[in-house]
């Protein structure tokens, strides 16, 4: 069944782009680069719906009413570590936007999410707030990072990923069916330890030239 909340960023820029992160050879210092091209890409088609509001302007040569940011201030909330990846692109696009980050991370065992780390401005029920984490796997992570944001008031939440499995989909939809997702591509399935084939890789490995 399809899922109404997903929209996948089919822009030829991005899907190139990905292509070059998917590439085993891409090293560490591109990789990074790449990934913040990317966010910046998919952050343009996350704020496409922000309101504006006509305010007057004076350019040099005539007063007249243009339109300008209003409603919701902005939050992106990071899922260390891999989602400072597609944090560093968005924040220079929006480089008014309160940042947090959630620190969580997967037990290898069991594939469930273990936070470490919660920190997110205190106004985030006034905020409309874009979670970033790469990889949508299990969905296990986003789900339970979504449920924190909403315990800490978060009214307003989008979900960005690069990539999507569709079994994370469909997990995270069931959770959280009223939060909209964005995604550059849904790829096949997850292999037995929880990855996305064909996926990229361990995006925080990729990103960090670790492991
Ligand atoms: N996390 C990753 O970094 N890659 C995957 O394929 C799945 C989860």
């Amino acid at each position: 069944m399809p899922i109404p909340t997903l929209t996948v960023i089919d822009h030829p820029l991005v899907q190139h782009k990905l292509t070059l992160l998917r590439r085993r050879e891409t090293p560490t210092a591109r990789f990074h680069e790449v990934m913040r091209e990317v966010s910046q890409l998919m952050g343009y088609e996350l704020t496409r719906d922000l309101p504006l509001e006509d305010r007057p302007v004076e350019t040099p040569l005539a007063s007249f009413d243009a339109p300008l940011l209003t409603g919701k201030k902005l939050c992106l909330v990071s899922i260390l570590r891999a989602g400072q990846g597609l944090l560093d692109g968005m924040r220079t696009l929006l480089p008014s936007a309160r940042i947090g980050h959630i620190g969580l991370y997967r037990d290898q065992e069991t594939l469930t999410p273990v936070e470490y780390f919660f920190k997110v401005p205190e106004d985030i029920e006034e905020r409309l707030v874009i979670l970033v984490d790469p990889m949508l796997a299990t969905g296990h992570t986003a789900v339970a990072a979504v449920h924190r944001l909403k315990d800490a008031g978060a009214a307003s939440i989008k979900l960005a990923v690069l990539v999507a499995a569709p079994e994370g989909l469909r997990t995270f939809h069931d959770a959280h069916p009223d939060v909209p997702v964005f995604t550059a591509a849904v790829d096949e399935r997850l292999d037995e330890n929880g990855y996305i084939l064909p996926g990229l890789g361990d995006a925080g490995d990729r990103l960090y030239g670790t492991r």
